[in-house]
């Protein structure tokens, strides 16, 4: 199939890129590389462009004649997202309404959605499970959210058709060695420790030790992104063959606390580097661990890499081969 990525120039797009061109999908990446980098693109081409712009979005539609399309292309950080929420509205809902008028207007029905466990809010149950209220407490979430709702109304209104993947927490590097996050300022737990451990901060901090958690850490579902980006190739195979809408979460249903991860990049690096319990960071729930069971029964997505240690390891090999070249 042909495929357009948005923001495919950038850590999880990056990895979806490949493995949908080693699936056999014709790809064309659609990004403004303000986050994401050339490098990054390693199947199919790259149209240097901004969903702002509503006129370069028709001319890609128009030119390449996308079967579907896989939109990533956002901005991530909870805590930007308390500080600068119209930053988010702007990126994350209005640019990505220009990306579905046009798709409209081309008569392109297919999506892949990038949503996230900043879905749920603090989550009365977990593992969460899709059902569960939709009651984020930062505006990342709730700009996801917003655009869930838009999916749903298109999808009943007209012949469109979605699936929503709502990630949990996306670690670790391309088992291949060629692609891992590389954001010019690293805000991620695992990043931070791995940059922490290579001498490129002083200490790392740990935000916030009075969570209602064993030991007052925040939790998190730590998904490698090669899993992640199997999980979308499985999810466009489902959304195809069957024209069936979908939410699903993508995680593996194991929490770790910001403590364990720190211990265990510790044990992995071999690296004792400091750390500093500090106060609360802005946004964070307490905890966030996936049901991923529609996704496995729905897609026969299976997970590969579920080891902590694997994702760090994978994250701690980039990382290294980072600071060789300075990407
Ligand atoms: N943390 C630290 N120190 C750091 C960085 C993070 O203690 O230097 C803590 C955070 O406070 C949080 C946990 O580690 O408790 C994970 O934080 P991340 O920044 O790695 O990730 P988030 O959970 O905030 O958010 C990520 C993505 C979101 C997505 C969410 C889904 O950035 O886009 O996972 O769970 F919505």
């Amino acid at each position: 199939m042909r495929i357009l990525v948005t923001g495919g120039a950038g850590y999880i797009g990056g990895h979806a890129v490949k493995a949908l061109g080693k699936a056999g999908h014709e790809i064309c990446v659609f990004d403004n590389l303000s986050t994401g980098h050339e490098w990054a693109v390693l199947s199919g081409k790259l149209v240097k462009g901004d969903l702002e712009d509503r006129a370069a979005i028709e001319k890609v539609l128009e030119e390449f004649k996308p079967d579907a399309v896989m939109h990533f292309a956002a901005f991530i950080q909870v805590e930007e997202s308390v500080r600068e929420p119209l930053k988010y509205y702007r990126n994350n809902v209005a640019n990505t309404l220009n990306l579905l008028e046009a798709m409209r207007e081309r008569g392109v029905g297919n999506f892949i959605y990038s949503s996230t466990a900043a879905v749920y809010g603090i989550p009365e149950h977990i593992p969460v499970r899709e059902t569960a209220p939709l009651l984020p407490i930062n505006p990342y979430g709730m700009t996801k959210v917003m655009i869930e709702r838009v999916l749903a109304d298109l999808a009943a209104a007209t012949d469109f058709r979605y699936v929503a993947l709502r990630y949990f927490n996306v670690a670790g590097a391309d088992s291949g060695g060629q692609l891992g996050q590389a954001y010019k300022e690293a805000t991620h737990l695992i990043t931070r420790a791995l940059k922490t451990a290579h001498g490129e901060f002083p200490k790392l901090f740990i935000y916030g030790t009075d969570y209602p958690t064993p030991d007052g850490t925040c939790i998190r579902d730590y998904i490698h992104v090669d899993d992640l980006a199997d999980a979308h190739v499985k999810a466009l195979d489902h959304l195809v063959g069957t024209g069936r809408s979908e939410v699903m979460n993508c995680g593996y249903g194991s929490g770790y606390s910001v403590k364990e991860v720190v211990e265990t990049a510790k044990r992995v690096t071999g690296i004792d580097f400091p750390v500093e319990e500090t106060g609360r960071r802005a946004g964070d729930p307490p905890a966030l661990v996936a049901d991923s069971s529609k996704l496995m029964q729905t897609t026969g997505w299976k997970p590969k890499y579920n080891d902590l240690e694997y994702i760090i390891k994978t994250a701690w090999e980039w990382e290294k081969k980072v600071r060789g070249t300075r990407r």
